[in-house]
């Protein structure tokens, strides 16, 4: 009976491989937008750590718990919320595999034929007349579907994507759209999200900032390495005093990259004005640890204290399950994979029960009040309001509770009593449904 008006969420959902270390070119082009769109409202975000997609380029057991502990602790110093946002690792949604399969069975192998990165390898492999699946494992063939299960077990409308990713996103959509086609409407569509405006960092030989061209600046490297890594950006060789060009210029990109517009506009001017190299890239050095600095700090405190972050990420966990769950039991419904003695009725293709969820129940009272309950999917009691004089202002504290999820239990706490029994992960847990069930 949720019968309170929300607006509709727009859901973000974003992967981040755990193979290596962010460096500025990731926070500029990924971090940083993210963690600022995660704060707009009307947007649901989801950002987990794909350490399952890792496991298809690294072998190295120890550099993927590594990999997971920077990238976790890079996200929550430069901002990230995860009283706000759903935030947790893949390998802890053990649906997300289960999921896979089920899109594997209505994924055309020769759709995953064509996927560039499959293709790529094939293609070296054939022009050095090898074997075409020399050295390919199947983990690489079947990235595509372990995406779009990522995708689709949360419902997300938008995926932000650098364009090598947009395949995979229509995949995604191809995966959902013959899914529902099979066994009804169930798997929402979804769409990249690619954001042109955002600044493709170069890196320290002027070609993009990539791990691959082994010219990157760590995000967290400590301040005088910064120093020493800013000093190594190419430059052309014109001497202090003599007018340089912004056009091409790696390091004033960079400064761009961090600085105002009126920051800006100043080392234009200086570039104008014959500014020497050694000072450019001293105030680049400047500006750039200016922002990094307190993250850096933060960074250096959770990367010092992992049992903080493991438990941030089961919290993260509990939450994506109270959304995964109940929506996998769905679909394993859905194909057929059921209760032997349920009596559901016989292949209806296209129309499936819905599933037990939990629930808000609004009544009045004799006492002439507006009350609301929640219950949970076995309708155990778990919240209680006090009488609310209008319904609407029950209505109101049942959207917030719904949208914040346990985020707004502070506010309301004069008004609402937890049953006896019921701990704050199951509540938050029933809560996070809501949030994330959002069409
Ligand atoms: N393939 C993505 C990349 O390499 C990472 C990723 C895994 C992802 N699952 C995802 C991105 C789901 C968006 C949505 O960048």
């Amino acid at each position: 009976m949720n019968s309170t008006s929300s607006a509709p969420l727009q859901r973000f959902l974003t992967g981040i491989t755990t193979t290596g270390t962010p460096h500025l070119g990731n926070f500029v082009g990924s971090i940083r937008p993210s963690v600022a769109a995660s704060r707009l409202p009307g947007v649901q975000s989801f950002y987990f750590l794909a350490d399952y997609h890792a496991l298809i380029k690294c072998d190295d057991p120890a550099r993927i718990q590594r990999s997971t502990l920077e990238i976790a602790a890079s996200w929550l110093a430069a901002g990230l919320d995860p009283q706000r946002v759903m935030f947790y690792r893949q390998s802890d949604i053990p649906e997300i595999p289960e999921l896979t399969w089920l899109l594997t069975c209505v994924t055309g192998k020769g759709v995953l034929n064509r996927a560039h990165a499959y293709k790529a390898s094939v293609d070296k492999n054939e022009a050095a007349g090898n074997d075409p699946d020399a050295d390919v494992t199947a983990g690489l063939f079947m990235y595509p579907v372990l995406m779009g299960a990522d995708i689709l077990m949360f419902k997300a409308h938008k995926v932000p994507v650098g364009r090598d990713q947009i395949q995979h996103i229509e995949m995604a959509r191809d995966m959902a759209q013959r899914f529902n086609h099979l066994y009804g409407e169930h798997l929402v569509l979804p769409e990249a999200a690619i954001e042109e405006s955002v600044a493709l960092l170069p890196g320290l030989d002027g070609r993009k900032m990539s791990k691959s061209y082994d010219n990157t600046i760590p995000l967290f490297t400590p301040r005088e390495q910064l120093r020493k890594l800013i000093a190594g950006i190419v430059t052309d060789s014109r001497a202090p005093g003599e007018a340089k060009d912004t056009f091409g210029s790696a390091l004033f990109q960079i400064y761009q990259a961090f600085a105002s517009e009126s920051e800006t506009a100043g080392l234009r001017q200086a570039y104008a004005d014959g500014i020497g190299w050694g000072d450019a890239k001293q105030m680049l050095f400047e500006r750039i640890d200016q922002e990094v600095a307190p993250m850096r700090e933060r960074y250096q405190a959770l990367i010092g204290n992992p049992q903080e972050i493991e438990k941030l990420l089961q919290a993260g966990a509990e939450k994506a399950r109270a959304v995964a769950t109940p929506f996998m039991g769905e679909l394993r419904r859905a194909v057929g994979l059921r209760n032997l003695a349920s009596n559901a009725p016989a292949a209806a293709k296209g129309k499936v029960a819905k599933t037990a969820a939990p629930a808000f129940k609004q009544y009045r009272e004799k006492d002439g009040r507006f009350y609301f309950k929640l219950l949970d999917a076995d309708a155990r009691l778990l919240l209680q309001s006090r009488g609310f004089d209008a319904p609407k202002a029950a209505a109101l504290a049942i959207s917030a509770l719904q949208k914040e999820g346990s985020t707004a239990l502070a506010g309301l706490q004069d008004m609402l009593e937890t049953a006896p029994g019921i701990t704050q992960g199951e509540l938050a847990t029933a809560l996070a449904f809501f949030s994330a069930s959002q069409d």
